[in-house]
């Protein structure tokens, strides 16, 4: 459906899949995908999607995420930008995409939906969207309001869809990929990982705190606000979660949290200096590959877990 080598797709980062990221990735065999938000305006996105073009001729999506936002985004513009500059596969997150899809599917792109429930994706199904990635409560960022795990949400995901599912949240390795195919995904979509790659743009100390983080180093912020997300372990993240416990609103947590100071973080490499997103498949990750031989090590080993142990223990079970 996304004619891609290897069932493995990046998501969709703010600040930080930008075309270098993205034509790696998909260099690579996988899904390399753009944020359409993190260019400033619609122009800018066309502008991006043109140096993609410039690095890659593999196929790869752009992210439009739909979230609550101080300042009003347009969206039709930013979408019809995607359109018009012949992306065939859009990722949208944040919200239902509905008003968005008949444009899309009269440009011929395939939607993949990122949600964190099952009844989100039936309702994605429902509206039209090709493809549901389901992120489990392990994920970078937006972890949803209902804290499913990955091993519970993919399967009773599976169940509920008829359309093809891709496992989000806590994916990092070989042995996610196979697990997750076992669950009964199609395929992997990973942030964090490939975040902590040579081609990501972040600085290399915050590669480098990733690679020395453990799984227990993320914080989740915003659940006052029915908007939760899972960031790192910082000083401010913590004070974040204090004033909410004293019962804080937007307006005193709202600057802590700016995107502004977020984006600082990934380009100074200052971990304590605002807020910044990662998952728990930190605690997995110890090196900063190439994304070429992330992919490759990730297929290869999966291979080999499939033919040898997996293959092993059906055979001792006959004997
Ligand atoms: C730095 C960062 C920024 C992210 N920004 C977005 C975003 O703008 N839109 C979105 O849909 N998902 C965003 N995500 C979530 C990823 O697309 C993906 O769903 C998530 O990272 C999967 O969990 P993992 O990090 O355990 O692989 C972001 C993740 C990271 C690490």
């Amino acid at each position: 459906m996304l004619g891609i080598e290897h069932p493995i797709v990046q998501g969709g980062m703010q600040w930080v899949a930008r075309a270098e990221l993205v034509a790696a990735v998909s260099n690579a065999g996988a899904l390399g995908v753009l944020t359409a938000l993190t260019q400033p305006s619609p122009e800018d996105l066309r502008r991006e999607i043109l140096r993609v073009r410039e690095m890659t001729d593999r196929p790869f999506g752009v992210n439009l995420t739909f979230l609550p936002t101080l300042k009003p985004v347009p969206y039709v513009e930013y979408r019809d930008a995607i359109i018009e500059s012949g992306v065939k596969i859009v990722e949208t997150a944040g919200n239902n995409p509905h008003e968005h899809m008949p444009a899309l599917k009269a440009a011929g792109v395939r939607v993949i939906h990122k949600c964190t429930t099952p009844r989100h994706a039936r309702k994605a199904q429902d509206i039209g969207v090709d493809i549901v990635s389901i992120d489990g409560f392990e994920c970078a960022g937006h972890v949803g309001e209902n804290d499913i795990p990955g091993l519970i949400l993919i399967p009773a995901t599976v169940a509920q869809v008829s359309i093809p599912v891709i496992a989000s949240g806590g994916f990092g390795d070989a042995r996610g990929l196979v697990a997750a195919l076992a669950l009964g995904a199609e395929g992997i979509n990973m942030g964090t990982r490939f975040m902590c790659t040579q081609e990501s743009p972040v600085h290399p100390a915050i590669k480098e705190a990733i690679t020395r983080s453990s799984e227990t180093d993320t914080r989740l912020i915003l659940r006052s606000l029915r908007n939760t997300s899972r960031v790192w372990r910082n000083g401010l993240s913590g004070q974040v979660v204090s004033l909410e416990k004293e019962g804080a609103g937007i307006d005193q947590i709202g600057p802590l949290v700016a995107g502004a100071k977020g984006r600082g973080v990934y380009e100074s490499g200052d971990v304590e200096g605002g807020i910044w997103t990662v998952g728990m498949i930190q605690g997995l990750i110890d090196d900063v590959p190439t994304c070429g031989d992330l992919v490759r090590r990730i297929v290869d080993q999966a291979h080999a877990l499939v033919s040898g142990r997996l293959a092993s223990l059906t055979l001792s079970g006959t004997e």
